[in-house]
């Protein structure tokens, strides 16, 4: 099939590697001529493990190609993809204005074209907005009829950033809500070699689905955190307590790790949308209010790990740990790592910042008088404190005794259980994480 990608972020340079090595024809557009520029070379246009050797190969076999120019990409394509993005506006409603803009530019290379086109949304919006925005968008710029004209369809995109390319080859489901028959005809074709499950249904209620299902993600774990505040708190242990929880066939184990809260470019925003929707409606949800409510406070908790430990935070020289919203990825939207930085500061501490790929983001961030580390090492030379933000790999594989050598103090908060906690103070660490008690208090807890 030839493909139009509109957007070269995580999703759209996921999924169009993915499709061009799967054997369709591909052309990633992106007016951001860096990220652009960068597929055309055969690069990345973002950290994502695989991904540059993947856009390499395709590249180089001539089955991946990449424009500034949405329109041009349309062009010729039997199909389009938007993957631009749908960030929040100040109210935490969606903002469309990326959606709408990429959904006249495929109504403009419409017009005057032959032959039938699909176009489908991979973007996370809420329901009714394919039908919509980007239909009547689509007919209006194009002249052309949704149904006979060109197809409809919406195709949620639920891989997660780090494992992306992994998700994109082999997800664990696929949903497709089309317009008619022929448009999901024509999605269904991108995905003939999968063997997972595959459901067809309405524009609106695979919309619905992937808001429900990050939803309820989200709430798996501020139940954890939740849980993990209150095992520390009474002398046990979370993980050993969401060890035994998650054996549980009807609960299963993932995203029962409780930390220091959620972040990302999904969840925080997709939670609000979905909550604003609810209002709007009149279908309020309490629960996704006290999950975001209870989000925002738990970075605080790893803050208040640092300052019980130390007395007082003023002065002390903090190792902050990671600052992407997880490992393996550069992406920053809506990292924890900034609560907890803006409350160390706030607090007096001198906050010495250090993440394998997510520093200069993390800047743009956070101000240019974020202080960065060019490694590990030597954020943690000298220092009173780490706080863990990130559960990098790098820094699982430290041994314990480098923090002794290198710090003041070796004091660590853990704000996402990256290390073993015996072999930390068997090396002589003081180590405290999110969720784990002191044992001594449980064995005297009484009901
Ligand atoms: N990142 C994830 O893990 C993830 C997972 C599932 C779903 N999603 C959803 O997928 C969508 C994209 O997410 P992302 O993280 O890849 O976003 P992103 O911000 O990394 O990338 C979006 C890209 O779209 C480009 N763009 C804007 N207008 C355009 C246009 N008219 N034509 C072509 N390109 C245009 C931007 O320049 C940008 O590079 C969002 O709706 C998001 O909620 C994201």
């Amino acid at each position: 099939v030839r493909v139009a990608v509109l957007g070269a972020g995580y999703v759209g340079a996921c999924t169009a590697a993915v499709l061009a090595e799967q054997g369709h024809r591909v052309v990633l557009a992106d007016p951001d001529a860096r990220r652009a520029g960068a597929v055309r070379r055969g690069e990345a246009p973002a950290y994502e493990p695989g991904l540059g050797d993947a856009i390499a190969a395709a590249v180089r076999r001539g089955a991946l190609g990449a424009t500034t120019d949405p329109v041009e990409a349309v062009r010729g394509a039997e199909l389009s993809m938007l993957c631009v993005g749908t960030p929040p506006k100040r109210d935490g409603s969606q903002d469309l204005r990326f959606v709408k803009a990429a959904s006249r530019q495929v109504g403009q290379a419409l017009r005057g074209q032959r032959g039938w086109h699909c176009v489908v949304t991979k973007s996370t919006v809420l329901p009714g907005t394919t039908g919509g925005v980007v239909l009547p968008a689509v007919e209006k710029a194009s002249g052309r009829r949704a149904g006979d004209g060109f197809g409809v369809a919406v195709n949620p995109e639920f891989l997660r950033e780090g494992n992306a390319l992994e998700d994109a080859r082999a997800p664990d489901r696929v949903v497709v809500g089309a317009l008619d028959e022929a448009s999901a005809k024509a999605v269904w074709a991108l995905y003939e070699g999968l063997a997972c499950p595959k459901l067809t249904v309405s524009l609106g209620t695979a919309e619905m689905i992937k808001y429900a299902s990050n939803a309820f993600l989200a709430t798996k774990v501020g139940f954890a955190n939740e849980v993990a505040n209150l095992c520390r708190a009474i002398g046990l242990d979370a993980e050993e307590v969401m060890q035994g929880v998650g054996l549980d066939a009807r609960i299963g184990p993932r995203f029962l790790r409780a930390g220091a809260g959620f972040g990302g470019s999904c969840f925080p925003k997709d939670v609000v949308a979905l909550l604003r929707l609810g209002e709007r409606e009149r279908a309020p949800s309490r629960i996704l209010k006290a999950v975001l409510g209870g989000n925002a406070r738990q970075p605080l908790e790893v803050v208040r790990l640092a300052r019980a430990a130390l007395g007082s935070l003023e002065g002390k020289r903090v190792a902050l740990l990671g600052l992407a919203f997880k490992p393996d990825t550069d992406d920053v939207r809506e990292t924890r790592a900034l609560p907890i930085y803006r409350a160390l500061r706030a607090a007096g501490a001198r906050v010495v910042c250090y993440d394998p790929h997510a520093g200069s983001g993390f800047r743009a961030l956070a101000g240019s008088s974020v202080r960065l580390a060019a490694s590990l090492g030597e954020a943690l030379d000298g220092a009173d404190c780490a706080v863990v933000q990130t559960e990098w790999a790098e820094f699982r594989a430290l041994p314990p005794a480098e923090f002794v050598a290198r710090m003041r103090r070796p004091l660590v908060v853990d704000g996402r259980r990256t290390f073993d906690p015996k072999a930390m103070r068997a090396a002589g660490v003081e180590y405290h994480a999110i969720g784990l008690g002191e044992p001594a208090r449980s064995a005297r807890a009484r009901p």
